[in-house]
């Protein structure tokens, strides 16, 4: 359009017409990142590129620090990993040295995390609280409609299945897994054999298993145990078998923590076993949550933790989960979390959480779309400048008209939808805890460099080099049985 945005762009280069924002870097304070940030905008606006700058040169400028990936896409991860292997090599080496790859659902090789392993740290009580968690959390349907069939056979036989699996010792001294959960609760002879060599570890669950549960009718323990079966059939696959069966996790984020190492879940190869891959993605991040939750607040020994969650993640729709998440821009600071979220639509989190968003200290804006999208954010962003004039007054007598706010919102809203690629909005902190002056306008993003580099090799490499061979994990689980004697040959189903 040849109008006077047109002629000023020719002159002055790109310009901008955002109330209280001037042209500003794309680089956040890292000061600000414990307020928590929030990137916005629509498929290749910009959003993956920046988000790989920003993280590797964060892990440049803390060689010691964890950063932790939930990538559902797998675009990041490809990203990110593209950038290391552009690196001079004294750099890229180091950097090498702190990746973990979780790939999910690879063909060959994993990277085991049990739910009941001592090696995070934790009480063995806490790994079956937060299991039972997040079965409940994952099936907020069976839950809510139906406490009997729903709620009862995961808090109550789920919780004391999963006591007594983390109490039996094998021949190595590794305990069961939620592999076993299955053929404890359907097989007599096997929980028998468990809950009496065992169970006096676990009072509460051997009581319950010898004074309640066997005492129960069948179809009582049908009606207690169906439910639980049901939400167990996500972990069926071989890799998902293999991930959670195995008794060695091979990243905890105890470990990633002290090392500072970078870790990442990449969930691209699971596009078609969405409800496998969502409790995959509930794992990863309550366990590393809850290690930060696990800290003393104020503790000058926390080292600060990222933790980014890149679009796509179907956890964020759970109403169940907006508490906690809101809860983080004002509780991180104490535990020194720094969390991310970045988001195509505001529709890929759940009603509940969407108002949350915008206590986030940190919002990178790129353009938006949806005009309903465009409106909240303008909305959120840009105070109500009155005395932005409209029409000017012809004589001097008259007022001017202003922009009324409704009006100004969606003059706002258009810009933000008509953002240029790679063209954003950011609203920051000059430090942990005021905010920046203005609002800053970012014209195109830093360039980062386009050079191919071979990220398939790489991740495979990486996977090997962290990672145990599937079938050698199947192999340890099969092996589990009663006795600890050689395992019986049983045809495989
Ligand atoms: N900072 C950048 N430097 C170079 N190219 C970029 C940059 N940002 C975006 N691009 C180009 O735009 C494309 C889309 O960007 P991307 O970050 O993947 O968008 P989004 O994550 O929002 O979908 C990239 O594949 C790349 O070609
Ligand atoms: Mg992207």
């Amino acid at each position: 359009m040849l109008d006077g945005k047109f002629f000023a762009n020719l002159l002055w280069g790109p310009t901008h017409s955002f109330p209280n924002t001037r042209k500003g870097p794309d680089t956040l304070p890292w000061e600000a990142l414990t307020r928590c940030v929030l990137i916005l905008g629509s498929p290749s606006s910009g959003k993956t590129r920046w988000m790989a700058k920003h993280t590797l040169d964060y892990a440049k400028a803390f060689p010691d620090r964890p950063i932790f990936i939930l990538d559902v896409r797998g675009g990041l991860t490809k990203e990110v990993l593209r950038l290391v292997l552009l690196e001079p090599p004294a750099v890229r080496e180091a950097l090498t040295k702190r990746l973990r790859l979780d790939v999910l659902g690879h063909a060959d090789y994993v990277l085991p995390t049990p739910e009941f392993s001592l090696d995070y740290g934790w009480e063995m009580e806490e790994q079956v609280e937060r299991v039972a968690g997040n079965l409940e959390k994952l099936n907020p349907d069976l839950i809510e409609k139906n406490p009997t069939m729903g709620k009862i056979p995961i808090e109550e036989v789920g919780k004391n299945v999963f006591r007594v699996l983390g109490a039996i010792r094998d021949d190595i001294g590794e305990n069961w897994q939620l592999t076993e959960a299955k053929r404890f609760v359907m097989e007599d002879p096997i929980r028998r054999w468990a809950v009496a060599k065992f169970g006096g570890f676990v009072p509460g669950a051997k009581w319950y298993f010898e004074e309640f549960f066997s005492q129960m009718s069948a179809p009582e323990r049908h009606k207690r145990t169906s439910a639980l079966i049901s939400v167990l059939e996500v972990i069926e696959t071989k890799f998902i078998r293999a991930k959670l069966g195995y008794s060695k996790p091979a990243w905890t984020p105890k470990q990633a923590i002290e090392q500072g190492q970078i870790v990442f879940v990449d969930g691209s190869g699971m596009a078609n076993l969405v409800t496998a891959r969502d409790y995959l993605f509930m794992q990863a991040y309550t366990l590393i949550k809850g290690e930060i939750d696990r800290r003393m607040a104020d503790d000058p020994r926390n080292k600060h933790v990222i933790l980014m969650l890149d679009e796509g993640l179907s956890m964020l729709k759970i109403p169940s989960m907006a508490l906690e998440i809101s809860d983080m821009p004002s509780q991180n600071r104490a535990r020194r979390l720094q969390f991310y979220i970045a988001l195509q639509e505001l529709n890929q989190v759940s009603k509940e959480l969407r108002p949350s968003l915008w206590t986030f200290g940190n919002i990178i804006c790129f353009a938006m779309t949806n005009m309903d999208d465009a409106k909240v954010i303008a909305e959120q962003l840009f105070p109500y400048v009155p005395e932005k004039i409209k029409l000017p007054a012809k004589v001097d007598y008259q007022q001017p008209i202003t922009e009324v706010h409704t009006g100004q919102n969606v003059l706002l809203a258009n810009q933000i939808q008509n953002l240029r690629h790679r063209e954003c909005i950011i609203r920051t902190l000059k430090n942990e805890r005021d905010r920046e002056d203005f609002l800053r306008w970012v014209p195109r993003t830093t360039e980062v460099p386009q050079d191919e580099a071979n990220v398939w090799e790489f991740k495979e490499w990486l996977l090997k080099q962290h990672g145990v061979p599937i079938r050698q994990a199947l192999k340890e689980i099969s092996s589990r049985h009663p006795g600890g004697s050689k395992p019986t040959e049983r045809p495989t189903t």
